[in-house]
This record gives C-alpha cells, sequence and structure tokens, in this order.
C-alpha cells in the first residue's frame, strides 16, 4: 500500500526536520540553584512586562541578555535598587540582588540578545562570531 510508504516518509522527514530544528540548541549548561533562585526574582517582580530577554518580552525598557557584559553588574543593581523616571525601583534584599544578577549572567552567557543583520543566516538561524 502505497498510502503507507507516504506515512513512513512524512514521518521520518518530520523526525529529521525536528532533530536539524534543535540539534545546536545549546543553552550553556545546566543552572544552578542560585541561578533558578534569580530567575524567581526576575519572575516574582515582573521584570519581562518591560524588558526582553533573547529579544522576547515589554518593549518599555532595553533588552537585557548582554546587561552584564555591556553595562556590568554594579550597573544593574543600581538599576534595580533605585529605578529611573522611567523604571520603578525594586527595593530587595541583598541576597536577591546576587541571585538576579547570577540569572542574568547566566542568560548573558547563553545567548545573544542584539544579533547584527550580517549574522542572520538564510535559513532563519544566525552564526556566533567565531
Ligand atoms: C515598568 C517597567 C519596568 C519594570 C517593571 C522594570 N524595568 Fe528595568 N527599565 C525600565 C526602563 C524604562 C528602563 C530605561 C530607564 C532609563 O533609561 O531611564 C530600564 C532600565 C533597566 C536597566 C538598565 C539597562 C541598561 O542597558 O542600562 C536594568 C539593568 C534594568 N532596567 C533591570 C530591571 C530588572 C532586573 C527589573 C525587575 C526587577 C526591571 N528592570 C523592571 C522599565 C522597567
Amino acid at each position: 500500500m502505497w498510502q503507507r510508504k507516504v506515512l513512513a516518509f512524512l514521518g521520518a522527514a518530520f523526525v529529521a526536520g525536528t532533530w536539524f530544528a534543535y540539534r545546536g540548541a545549546d543553552t550553556g549548561g545546566s543552572a544552578d540553584a542560585q541561578v533558578r533562585r534569580g530567575m524567581d526574582v526576575w519572575q516574582a517582580n515582573n521584570c519581562v512586562a518591560c524588558h526582553q530577554l533573547y529579544g522576547l518580552g515589554g518593549y518599555m525598557g532595553p533588552d537585557l541578555t548582554d546587561v552584564i557584559t555591556m553595562r556590568g553588574d554594579a550597573h544593574v543593581r543600581a538599576f534595580v535598587q533605585h529605578g529611573t523616571q522611567r523604571m520603578p525601583a525594586h527595593p530587595l534584599t541583598e541576597a536577591e540582588l546576587d541571585d538576579l544578577v547570577a540569572f542574568l549572567a547566566w542568560v548573558d552567557a547563553s545567548g545573544q540578545g542584539r544579533v547584527p543583520d550580517s549574522a542572520v543566516h538564510w535559513t532563519g538561524t544566525f552564526i556566533l562570531e567565531p
């Protein structure tokens, strides 16, 4: 029966396509306990309402994927604790700030927020600089 062959082919194509799409999905290793607590701080304070990670999230504030390398952790702590005219202050404990910075450093090591057009491959993926 030719229908079975078509089904088998479609099944194999699906598996191969899925493997192809996810094969390079390296998130930089598994997160440790501090990073996980930092993610809880990030979520509990709804930072994503205004900020993006990996380009996803609210657009009131800037993307924070690379903020640790671009600005450093003292800058992040100051913004979160004191806020600005446009960003509300978030009075966190020192421990929560440490966890939050660890989470953002982990995100930073795992991807890039601002992808230059020159790095975008025709398949829609992007090539990291060597
Ligand atoms: C109500 C929206 C809002 C929320 C909620 C918010 N932010 Fe912001 N954030 C902003 C805006 C707007 C800016 C830009 C502020 C400015 O330039 O005055 C900003 C700036 C920052 C910056 C500086 C970025 C840079 O490139 O200099 C950091 C770091 C930051 N926010 C972290 C956080 C974290 C962490 C949280 C959650 C605890 C958070 N923000 C919650 C709106 C927000």
